[in-house]
């Protein structure tokens, strides 16, 4: 896919600035990119720090996997340069909405360090941060809340992720969450303690 396809367009810029937007809300936007495999736990762990930080007054939002497929990227699939396309598309609706003043939740697989790390570039600097939830494949595939890691062994579905096509572990996640040992309510109170901490909640 060619890089920039359009000519003749210019960037404007907003006249509302993102500290006017960050004074109204009582906070700035970011992004929490949740990473891991099928089953680790990023969905329900991204929702459930959603509902904490919504019950504080702060302006969120999750981008999913599975709903994102559903819509925008539903003309993609598994293979890996459409997996590299589902992930810049999702950066960068994440940006617009980080943004627009949100905390921004995502929560895919976006198994390739490139790709996550082309995200993290496009970002103003601070406002990406990496959550890798980190399960075995052995706890995903016991988990296998979908029946999706028999199908692949079953070699119903090929490229699956942990099974027959690859996950690039974070090398410089800005958190890593044990979803081994750990359960969600604990692992999504250490995310909101860490956006605390590092004064990602503040105007
Ligand atoms: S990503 O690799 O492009 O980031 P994404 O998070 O959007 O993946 O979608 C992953 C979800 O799609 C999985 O949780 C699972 O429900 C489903 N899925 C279907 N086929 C595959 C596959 N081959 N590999 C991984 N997940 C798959």
């Amino acid at each position: 896919m060619a890089d920039q396809v359009s000519t003749n367009i210019t960037w404007h810029d907003h006249s509302v600035s993102s500290e006017d937007r960050a004074k109204l809300n009582g906070h700035t936007g970011c992004v929490l990119w949740f990473t891991g495999l099928s089953g680790c736990g990023k969905s329900t762990i991204a929702n459930t720090v959603d509902h904490l930080l919504h019950s504080e007054g702060v302006h969120t939002y999750v981008l999913d996997g599975d709903n994102i497929r559903h819509g925008l990227n539903k003309n993609l699939g598994f293979s890996p340069e459409d997996r590299t396309e589902n992930i810049r598309r999702i950066g960068e609706v994440a940006k617009l909405f980080a943004d627009a003043g949100t905390v921004t939740l995502t929560a895919f697989i976006s198994p390739y360090r490139a790709d996550r790390d082309q995200v993290r570039e496009i970002m103003p600097e601070g406002s990406f941060i990496e959550v890798y939830v980190n399960a075995s494949l052995e706890t995903c595939e016991k988990r296998d809340p979908k029946g999706l890691y028999k199908k692949a062994r079953a070699g119903e579905i090929k490229g699956f992720t942990g099974i027959d096509a690859p996950y690039e572990e974070p090398e410089k996640a800005e958190l890593v969450l044990d979803s081994d040992n750990k359960g969600i309510d604990e692992l999504a109170k250490e995310v909101v303690e860490y956006l605390k901490a590092n004064g990602k909640l503040k105007a």
